[in-house]
């Protein structure tokens, strides 16, 4: 009795380390890569083990097994809030060294009418979209819930901030994204049945649109009913 619940405590504490922020591999990588401010604003510590995961026992000097994905959350959540979405992940072919998150904005601290789409979010993700690309020595499949959504657009697009002209973020990261999927994009109008076929449309203009920029990444669109 007393092991048993010895080593279930045991296993609850392992489990606890190994979803708490990014593996060490991948902390050591972003600090000799880019510096330790960026890794500090990646791993968001600050947010305990919420704040980011990702990489695993991966070591960085060659390519992962299968293409990473980077979830992007939405609105005062944290990359924890998508625990469940990467646990899916996880019991369906990828793991630690291929699913990845970082928080950007101040999380569930702000009150959500104070969070609009902000140049430093846009960066964030770029950084991020970035780190998971050298790390992993492939192309990365992006997917953006909610504010997410135009969040991880933009900083796939690059170009000048939305909200600072003096601000540009440089060119499009087309060469290493493979595939964005954009669910539930908060600038569209949702439960309303004369909305679909906007949506419909929509969706298709925002890949014309990506393509006339010449960002060939493979697109697509969910919205919530
Ligand atoms: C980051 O790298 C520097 C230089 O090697 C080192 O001094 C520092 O301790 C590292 N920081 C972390 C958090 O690993």
């Amino acid at each position: 009795m007393a092991l048993h619940l010895k080593s279930t405590i045991l296993l609850a504490l392992l489990a606890a380390t190994v979803s708490a922020d990014f593996s060490a591999s991948f902390r050591n990588f972003i600090n000799a890569t880019y510096g330790e401010a960026r890794l500090t604003a990646l791993a968001r510590t600050d947010l305990g083990a919420d704040g980011s995961y990702g990489g695993g026992n991966h070591d960085g000097l060659s390519q992962t097994n299968k293409r990473p994905i980077i979830l992007v959350h939405g609105i005062t959540n944290t990359a924890g809030t998508f625990t469940p979405q990467r646990n899916y992940f996880k019991s369906n072919g990828w793991t630690d060294e291929t699913v990845y998150a970082t928080t950007y904005g101040a999380g569930p601290a702000v009150n959500v009418i104070n969070v609009k789409m902000e140049c430093g979010f846009v960066q964030q993700i770029r950084n991020m979209i970035e780190a998971v690309y050298q790390f992993t020595g492939q192309k990365v499949d992006v997917i953006g819930y909610s504010l997410g959504s135009p969040i991880a657009r933009k900083a796939i697009m690059g170009g000048i901030c939305v909200d600072n002209v003096n601000v540009d973020l440089g060119g499009p990261l087309t060469n290493k994204v493979e595939t964005y999927v954009s669910v539930a994009d908060s600038r569209k109008p949702r439960h309303h049945p004369h909305q679909h076929r906007r949506n419909a449309e929509d969706s298709s203009g925002h890949s014309r649109l990506l393509k006339m920029i010449g960002i060939f990444v493979n697109f697509h669109c969910f919205w919530a009913h």
